[in-house]
């Protein structure tokens, strides 16, 4: 699908975003293996958190849409009667290899072309240690066939920063035997942790070290999913390229191991208000008020780098405009996303053309740059699709957006929303 954006003065509105990716498919995947009944309230509408309940359901786990909430009946899973599809879901494969390694049945889980290149080694090997038995094609892409085992929980420390493998640990070690221990190089999400308690798991988080108790006993909850900060983050963006901007994004998820794009927005100068802060599920929610700014320069790098992983698509394009430009180190991360997006975004900032250096793990952007017409291409990436879009905004002319349909993977309602608030 193409999408033809015309470029905007002014951005303004109240708008909301959908529930939050990483929280819902957590709350997806507990609510299947939790005994009796969880409602989940704004659970995200993308195609990605939809590929998780898939995968739940033909786990066994009997998924309604009741009033606009997902209700949810768990319990033991069963043998799927065929392939488990994760589609474009590195969260969905990733972390629910965890609870597959650990169930009386073999099953197998795959994807679309681009999660077929995705590695996989990083979670075939804790759960290896754990004792559980995983082919892959080639030893490290999907699909992956899942020999589940009896576990036990190890002490594991994470070689790289990421909150799937995390997540993927600590759930294989609901099942284990043993206390099962995951140790972080640096602070990553923490919304696994978050929901086990939660669901009643008994875990302890000290600095950078979870430890999840042998013999969690997980029931039902009611819970309701914050909107998601990093679909959140196209909407920041845009309207700080504006002159004129004065938008409300309503009901966004502030936990503080995902709020770091806030604090960097701020530090560049931009004017943005949280206001009415509320809890729920454990999970802060807020809403935020983001006026048009003068926007400086920045800096990614270190344990920043992996904070803002998601969101420095969008914020690329905003270095782009910034009057000092926007340097990222330490991202190699980028490079093994849905697309190489370091090479997705230089690609679409010579189409735009706009100045870019790119590194094996970040780039350089020299800041106040004119951002022309353009043809771009999502190469089928839902972050790259909606950050260009934004950069579209800017432009001097109209620009089309080739496989704009990508953004229904995490956002569905992206151009419709865009379109509201930009006229
Ligand atoms: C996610 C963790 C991050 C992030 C992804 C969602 C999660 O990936 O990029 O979009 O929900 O845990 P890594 O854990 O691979 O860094």
């Amino acid at each position: 699908m193409i999408q033809l954006i015309s470029p905007a003065r002014a951005v303004d509105g109240i708008i909301t975003v959908p529930g939050d990716k990483s929280i819902s498919h957590r709350y997806g995947m507990l609510a299947a293996i939790a005994e009796g009944t969880t409602t989940i309230d704004n659970y995200s509408t993308g195609a990605d958190c939809q590929s998780t309940l898939g995968a739940m359901a033909a786990l066994g786990a009997k998924i309604e849409r009741r009033d606009g909430r997902i209700v949810m009946e768990g319990g033991a899973l069963r043998e799927p009667s065929g392939d488990l599809d994760a589609g474009n879901s590195g969260s969905t494969i990733r972390m629910l290899s965890g609870i597959l390694a650990a169930q009386p049945f073999t099953s197998r889980i795959g994807g679309d072309e681009s999660l077929s290149r995705r590695p996989m080694q990083r979670v075939i090997g804790p759960l290896t240690q754990m004792g559980a038995s995983i082919e892959a094609r080639d030893e490290k892409f999907p699909p992956l066939t899942i020999h589940g085992r009896e576990l036990h929980g190890i002490d594991y420390t994470l070689p790289v920063a990421s909150a799937q493998v995390k997540s993927c640990v600590l759930l294989a070690g609901i099942f284990a035997k043993g206390d099962t221990i995951v140790r972080e190089p640096v602070r990553t999400r923490d919304h696994t942790e978050i929901a086990l308690q939660e669901f009643g798991a008994d875990i302890e988080v000290e600095r950078r070290v979870i430890t999840l108790h042998e013999g969690a006993k997980l029931t039902g909850r009611e819970l309701s999913v914050p909107g998601d900060l990093s679909s959140a983050a196209f909407f920041l963006v845009a309207a700080l390229l504006m002159p004129e901007a004065n938008l409300v994004i309503h009901g966004v998820g502030l936990n503080p191991t995902r709020s770091a794009l806030l604090d960097f927005l701020m530090s560049m100068g931009a004017s943005i208000k949280i206001l009415d802060l509320t809890q729920t599920g454990g999970e802060v929610v807020g809403d935020l008020r983001v006026r048009a700014s003068k926007i400086s320069g920045g800096v990614i790098e270190g344990a920043l780098a992996a904070a803002l992983i998601d969101e420095i698509p969008a914020l690329a394009v905003l270095g782009a405009a910034s009057s000092g430009g926007l340097t990222v180190r330490d991202a190699g991360e980028l490079r093994i996303k849905e697309t190489d997006r370091i090479a997705t975004i230089e690609a679409n900032f010579r189409r735009m053309g706009l100045q870019i250096e790119t590194s094996p793990d970040g780039f350089h952007i020299p800041g106040g740059q004119k951002f022309h017409a353009a043809e771009i291409d999502s190469a089928g990436d839902h972050r790259i699709a909606m950050a260009f879009a934004v950069a579209a905004l800017a432009a001097d002319g109209e620009s089309t957006i080739q496989g704009a349909d990508a953004a229904d993977v995490s956002f569905p309602e992206f151009f419709s929303t865009l379109r509201e608030i930009a006229g």
